[in-house]
């Protein structure tokens, strides 16, 4: 399985466009060893041919300009991207969805929550539909129901499962105050040919036995670098929000709970990366003591073009 990272960042981006932070406004002019970042999406695939999109970013147009493996191959018009997988209806992963819209219909698998927001609070599948449309596979996590297991036509090696993890519903979303099973998945992607396995999970908010049990089971961790410490955005005046507040679980432990950097300790696999990572994190300076605690981890950080072949 081949895995490319076309936006490593959270929302925002690294810079972000307004930010005069430590983090941004030294990247900006040059004082920090630290690379510009995209927001978060992957691609994977079988054969390096055909890929699926895992989230579509706002900053897409670039991030397919800029990676030759997702340019079109034949005919006047062409994509390799055949799907997109959505883990939520948060902006900096769905939005890119209308930067598709001169393609052809867009195979897009999400739960029923994210349709629903897509529909309602956010409705771009409906402005879509003046445009390439959709086509819906819903993938059945709701109630009761927190695992599924799919398919995606003409990716008969891999074998997904969308996994509902607690995290939050976007403030848009018409049940934004009650977290709903299906507001945010994580996903296992297995290679049925080699058996190896990447677990996806840009937003995870709370690593539970259930989460453990499947990050265990991977041979890459591809998850939530958003936040180093739980109260980052207030000690840095860049908002009022915590971690917690926002369902991102912080690298660092704290009084109240393990943190991320724990969490990956306590699994075997092969490569633990973090994606997703927010403008304030200091693990963005590539001179920090926080990256030296990752990599004394064997903890990796990933970055916009990074490629991992399973
Ligand atoms: C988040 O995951 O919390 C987001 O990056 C917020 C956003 O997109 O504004
Ligand atoms: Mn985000
Ligand atoms: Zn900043």
């Amino acid at each position: 399985m081949k895995i490319l990272v076309l936006g490593s960042g959270a929302g925002g981006g690294f810079p972000q466009w307004n930010c005069n932070c430590r983090l941004c406004a030294g990247q900006r002019q040059g004082e920090l060893s630290a690379r510009a970042r995209t927001q978060s999406s992957i691609a994977v695939s079988a054969d390096g041919e055909s890929w699926v999109l895992l989230n579509a970013s706002p900053d897409i147009g670039q991030q397919i300009r800029s990676h030759p493996q997702l340019h079109p191959r034949q005919g006047l018009r062409d994509t390799p991207i055949k799907a997109v997988v959505l883990m939520d209806a948060q902006i900096d992963h769905v939005t890119g969805l209308l930067g598709l819209r001169e393609g052809p219909c867009i195979d897009l698998y999400a739960t029923p929550c994210v349709f629903e927001d897509l529909t309602t609070g956010l409705p771009l599948l409906n402005v879509l539909q003046h445009y390439c449309g959709t086509r819906w596979h819903m993938l059945p996590v709701a109630g009761d129901q927190v695992s599924a297991e799919f398919e995606i036509e003409g990716f008969a090696s891999l074998r997904f499962t969308a996994l509902a993890i607690p995290g939050k519903a976007p403030p848009y979303s018409p049940h934004r105050r009650e977290q709903m099973v299906g507001d945010n998945i994580a996903l296992l992607i297995e290679d049925r040919r080699d058996g190896r396995r990447l677990f996806y999970s840009p937003g995870l908010a709370e690593v539970g036995n259930q989460e453990l049990r499947w990050m265990s089971n991977a041979d890459c961790l591809l998850v939530d670098g958003t936040f180093w410490e739980e109260d980052e955005m207030q000690r840095a005046g860049l908002s009022g929000k915590t971690a917690t507040e926002m369902g991102h679980l912080p690298q660092s432990a704290s009084a109240v709970r393990t943190g991320m950097v724990d969490v990956m300790r306590a699994t075997t696999a092969r490569r633990k990366v973090l994606i997703h990572i927010n403008n304030s994190n200091p693990i963005l300076d590539e001179g920090s003591p926080q990256r030296r605690v990752l990599e004394a981890h064997g903890i990796e950080v990933s970055y916009d073009g990074m490629e991992i072949t399973l």
